[in-house]
């Protein structure tokens, strides 16, 4: 990391990380105490008060271009769960493409937005949110089931998971960026929460149902429907229980 940005209140720190690239630099951290614009995927505000969440961005440059990271934010996830089990959690659960959950509620969820690509080399920001210890006042204002670390019975600072994720992420960067997805597939599958199940996945077009059969070598999710084996590519995707 050749930049490190603590902040105690931020727009977003995946901002914050573009900017980092924006001042040259290729491996940024960003981290905020509270947003006030914190985003999710599919244009979702993040809720962010202050010290509730852990809100981290990295910016990363990568020595490929972004069409061989479509598996990146399932590899986010994996990392997270890892680091979560050697906290002592260890009934963490993947929702393809990028949701952390416990009990089929959300813990923490993975934003990634890309801000240069060419064939060769690509910058990406990878933000992070993780609850922590959510005020019970944002139950109304947010639209999904959702837990926080504190109600999962684990007491741990948010600088002491930041230290537990990083450990566990960086390395998972650089092997991703080395050998691919395929070598996280089977490690992604087992933490698959919806796998065998009959899911309907939505793009902002089109929905499909089937029967989900886990990722394939490059991430993208196998649904088994009416139509035979549906390979689902992007991330733009949200897969809802039929
Ligand atoms: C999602 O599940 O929709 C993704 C949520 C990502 C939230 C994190 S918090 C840190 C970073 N900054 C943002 O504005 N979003 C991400």
């Amino acid at each position: 990391i050749e930049c490190l940005q603590l902040s105690v209140c931020s727009g977003s720190t995946n901002s914050d990380a573009m900017d980092a690239f924006r001042h040259g630099y290729h491996r940024a951290l960003c981290v905020t105490e509270q947003q006030t614009q914190g985003r999710g995927r599919r244009g979702r505000t993040w809720a962010s008060p202050f010290a509730a969440n852990l809100c981290f961005s990295l910016a990363w440059r990568f020595s490929v271009g972004v069409a061989a990271l479509e598996g990146l934010s399932l590899v986010v996830g994996m990392a997270i769960r890892s680091a979560l089990a050697e906290l002592g959690l260890s009934n963490v659960t993947l929702k393809w493409p990028n949701d952390v959950l416990i009990e089929l509620k959300k813990l923490a969820g993975v934003l990634i937005e890309v801000s240069g690509d060419t064939s060769i080399e690509s910058q990406v920001v990878i933000g992070i949110g993780v609850n922590v210890a959510m005020p019970a006042k944002m139950a109304s204002e947010i639209d999904q089931p959702w837990t926080d670390l504190r109600s999962q019975g684990l007491v741990c600072t948010r600088t002491d998971l930041l230290i537990m994720l990083l450990k566990h992420l960086l390395p998972a960067l650089s092997e991703f960026e080395k050998r691919g997805f395929a070598h996280f597939k089977q490690q992604w599958n087992d933490a698959d929460a919806f796998k065998g199940q009959v899911v309907c996945v939505k793009t902002l077009s089109q929905s499909w149902e089937g029967v989900c059969q886990g990722v394939n070598d490059s991430g993208a999710l196998l649904l088994k429907g009416a139509s035979g084996l549906q390979a689902l590519h992007g991330g733009e995707l949200s897969v809802r229980l039929a």
